[in-house]
């Protein structure tokens, strides 16, 4: 058991230094889970740390998911079969770069209830989801012979609320529940006070400044243990800004620098995957800025677990404080050999609704929640009867939208538009106005957590509300097409195509030519692309791929002369 004597982790009565990466098994193909974890051992880490989502398991009201890359079970016996401890963070909040920092969307169908607080409706729905997910962990607990040996509680506290009770809740929770290892909350060094309780492990997360963390939490809590929960040893990207990096050696001596003061670590990232589908989260400090598909996060591993420069440096220094095992050989990923894929067949958005949208009608717009979508796109539709200019207010459009006028496209409007004030010219006596609204990924982390989607609030058009609407709600979670019907060239298009693989492999889609949007294979979405960047290509890992016949389906929402994307042997990440 690990426990915590005076400034010391003491695992079974021995003094112990944790050494840990963070890697998400959620951006992950299960595959892939023994690759990167014996990596991460042969490193020289005897532990590791993982997140755990909320919405991944639990995507609707008592729906629950853990097959697939979802079964956390899986990923636990796969690292205690290695040797590895294991740190939890259920949080239930992970922030993460991870949309809506792992809370479930529903959770924002009640309109009153309020978030990571003692409000007791979302202490309900927290509790009603670990009645199915802690008993997963209970039997994989060190104290029941597992290696499970701490657990998160919140995440980063002091910089979201106030809320003791709550804090006190979720750990009594824990505990009600057969949680009877070491917890620990984990905050930024000047914010421990506020994330913090007085009986529980303080934790620091930080990705330099290592004596003054130190001394911050020395004077908040003498001689307790230091562990740095996220040493931020890179970082991740966001559309339209640049690509970043942290260097190997300066990393490598900050490390150096905590385990020289006896300090316990985990690596935020070891590995940082990808966030496929639509689960990137977003940030909102000036602007809102949504988070990448790639989270390659310039950590040890790359996204596709290539062992990089850093991971070297990182190994030296562990070197000279632990004894490194034996080396495990991972297993060997082949990549594809580099090859164009045609979709030679096409369809407008507008010509397959029937077949990828629920039809919803209300006389006010609904916002995505209110409609139990969680993620995708929504199109709405309404009659204007006036031929006139007019004015309307978009601030209540989440994220991105596209407006036509009687089937014409108009223009695109964003969140981060200053103006938010746009002329509508309606050339009919009567005109339809179609609104297609992308999600491009809830806020993870602050002020602006609570980020509803769609058209969250009737629309202000020429000093009025404009009333009765329909909305076509696009989830995406299959793409079934219907390219009998294709009548217009109007934007979006899905394309698609098939092609034959006689062995597969790792590849990086190259969406030059390509504006944005989202790549299906073989039904499973890869995730976002963009064309302004940073990131060019996205990971394909083998997993996903046949031997034989496999799909490419593309959702395209601006407009693009191509008919073929490049599969590519290397990532761009900008
Ligand atoms: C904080 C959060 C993490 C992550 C990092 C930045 O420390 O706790 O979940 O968001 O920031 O990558």
């Amino acid at each position: 058991m690990l426990t915590v004597k005076d400034d010391q982790f003491m695992l079974n009565g021995q003094p112990f230094q944790i050494l840990s990466g963070s890697i998400h098994y959620f951006r992950v193909p299960q595959e892939y889970w023994e690759d990167r974890l014996i990596k991460l051992k042969n490193c020289g880490f005897n532990t590791v740390e993982t997140y755990i989502p909320w919405n991944f398991h639990e995507p609707k009201k008592g729906q629950f998911h853990f097959e697939g890359m979802a079964d956390i079970e899986q990923f636990i016996a796969t690292a205690e079969s290695l040797g590895l401890y294991i740190i939890l963070r259920p949080a239930p909040y992970i922030c993460a770069e991870w949309e809506f920092g792992g809370l479930p969307a529903w959770l924002l169908k009640d309109r009153n209830m309020a978030l990571r607080c003692a409000d007791p409706n979302f202490l309900k729905h927290i509790e009603d989801y670990y009645d199915v997910l802690l008993p997963k962990l209970v039997p994989h607990l060190i104290t029941n012979g597992g290696n499970v040996f701490a657990l998160q509680i919140e995440n980063e506290y002091g910089a979201y609320g106030n809320d003791k009770q709550y804090l006190e809740r979720t750990r009594e929770i824990y505990k009600e529940k057969g949680i009877d290892v070491l917890l620990f909350t984990s905050d930024g060094p000047d914010m421990i006070e506020d994330g913090s309780l007085p009986d529980v492990l303080t934790t620091l997360n930080f990705g330099s400044r290592v004596e003054d963390s130190y001394a911050m939490l020395d004077a908040y809590k003498p001689n307790s243990p230091k562990l740095c929960a996220e040493f931020w040893i890179g970082w991740f990207d966001s559309w339209g800004k640049e690509h970043h990096t942290r260097d190997p050696k300066d990393a490598a001596a900050t490390l150096r620098a905590m385990l020289e003061k006896g300090g316990s670590v985990n690596f935020y990232m070891f590995h940082g995957g990808t966030n496929f589908a639509f689960y990137n989260g977003a940030n909102q400090y000036e602007t809102y800025d949504p988070t990448i598909t790639s989270y390659d996060y310039d950590s040890l591993l790359t996204e596709s677990s290539e062992i990089t420069e850093k991971y070297r440096e990182v190994q030296k220094v562990l070197k000279e404080f632990v004894t490194i095992p034996e080396p495990v050989e991972p297993p060997t990923i082949p990549i594809l050999p580099e090859q164009k894929v045609q979709l030679d067949r096409s369809v407008s958005l507008f010509d397959t609704l029937t077949t990828i949208a629920n039809h919803h009608k209300h006389v006010v717009p609904m916002s995505m929640e209110e409609m139990d979508q969680a993620y995708g796109y929504v199109l709405y539709r309404t009659t204007i009867d006036r031929k006139a200019d007019m004015v309307m207010d978009t601030s209540m459009i989440r994220d991105r939208a596209f407006l036509y006028i009687n089937g014409e496209y108009v223009q695109t409007v964003y969140r981060n538009d200053e103006k938010k004030e746009i002329t509508l010219s309606f050339p009919e006596e009567i005109n339809m106005l179609e609104i297609f609204v992308e999600n491009m990924g809830r806020v993870n982390y602050g002020k602006h957590l609570r980020d509803r989607k769609g058209i969250i609030e009737n629309l202000w058009i020429d000093n009025q509300y404009m009333f009765h609407w329909e909305m076509f709600s696009i989830e995406l979670d299959e793409v079934v097409l219907d390219f009998s019907r294709a009548t217009t060239e109007r934007f979006p298009q899905f394309y698609e195509g098939t092609f034959e693989l006689t062995e597969t492999g790792d590849t990086f889609i190259n969406m030059e030519g390509w504006k944005k949007g989202n790549v299906f294979i073989n039904g499973f979405n890869l995730g976002r692309y963009w064309e302004i960047g940073p990131q060019k290509t996205l990971y394909l890992p083998a997993p996903f791929l046949n031997v034989g016949e496999n799909t490419i389906q593309i959702l395209e929402l601006e407009g693009t002369k191509q008919q073929e994307v490049h599969f590519a042997n290397k990532p761009d990440l900008g």
